[in-house]
């Protein structure tokens, strides 16, 4: 066994060295990788002990890899990609070659999923999908029934029976129209954006109930003018200058941001996450045991994130 083969650390910790060479801070691996970063720290300097050579140095703010670290992450990510193949002969194996994938999703999850969905179709060909959308109150009820193999929330119904399985992270910010007088200012008083004309999606929403809970958190009432039942045409208004609301960042990976503002204001965005629910008690077909270990992966969801505000 060679020195390095004995004493480099785990597949994580060589995982955490190329989310360093990717983002190019600890802080910023650490929340590619939902760790902290006193874990991203130490296991960098284990790895580094281990190799018995400096990996990265600090260049301002951002941390450069040596040519140590160069060679590491080469190398890195052929081992990875080597058990991620491994992963899916052994799927293979385990009889994944057909099945229906039965899922459903609220509408806020529709402009990520299909594109999950669609790269992990692409490793399992054969497989079918039925595809249901609909708000968090709809689909909390396909839930409580046990009709799909999985439900996609940001804000699941708290019951005992219900396992999840947190993905990806999902933001609620403020917009306006790009030539509201909001429009380009810093720290907008939380109090200041309420008072502005609000386009409030439906009851029953999902992205509703979480700025509900966060208004009521904060002690501040909006001035809701309008109740909208979808995304797109709560964007469309907000772009015709009815006024001025809170959606899911998500809501601009189709039809972009063009027409629309980005506020920054106090205590928003909203931070939530996307969840796979499942019913406990209900048996994971080997369809959505795959779909499962694919979502776990964090390397394969990079492309639905959006870059940070
Ligand atoms: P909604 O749900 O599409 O019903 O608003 C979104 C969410 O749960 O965040």
């Amino acid at each position: 066994m060679s020195r390095l083969h004995a004493h480099v650390g785990t597949i994580r910790q060589l995982e955490i060295l190329c989310a360093l060479q990717e983002h190019g801070s600890v802080v910023a691996a650490a929340r590619a990788l939902h760790l902290t970063q006193p874990t991203v720290s130490m296991q960098l300097r284990k790895l580094s002990e281990a190799v018995g050579l400096p990996l990265y140095f600090q260049v301002g703010r951002r941390l450069q890899l040596t040519d140590a670290g160069r060679e590491m992450v080469s190398s890195a990510r052929e081992i990875l990609s080597c058990f991620e193949r491994l992963d899916m002969r052994l799927t293979k194996m385990r009889g994944l070659t057909a099945g229906t994938l039965r899922i459903a999703v609220v509408t806020t999850a529709k402009y990520f999923i299909p594109h999950l969905i669609g790269e992990f179709c692409k490793l399992y060909p054969d497989i079918s999908v039925e595809l249901k959308v609909g708000n968090r109150e709809q689909i909390a009820q396909r839930m409580a029934e046990g009709l799909d193999d999985f439900c996609v929330f940001s804000h699941p119904p708290k019951k005992e029976e219900y396992l999840l399985t947190e993905f990806l992270p999902n933001r609620l910010v403020a917009i306006a129209p790009e030539q509201h007088e909001l429009a380009g200012r810093e720290r907008i008083p939380l109090e200041e954006f309420a008072r502005a004309p609000f386009l409030m999606r439906e009851a029953g929403s999902g992205t509703r109930y979480a700025i509900e809970r966060h208004m009521e958190r904060f002690d501040c009432e909006l001035n809701v003018r309008m109740t909208i039942e979808s995304n797109e045409a709560i964007k469309h208004m907000v772009m015709a200058g009815m006024g001025v609301s809170i959606l899911s960042e998500h809501t601009w990976n189709v039809g972009g941001e063009a027409g629309i503002a980005i506020l920054d204001v106090e205590h928003l965005p909203i931070k939530t996450n996307w969840y796979l629910a499942r019913l406990g008690s209900k048996p994971v077909t080997p369809v959505a045991e795959a779909l499962l270990e694919y979502v776990q992966r964090e390397e394969r969801l990079k492309g639905l994130k959006k870059v940070e505000l």
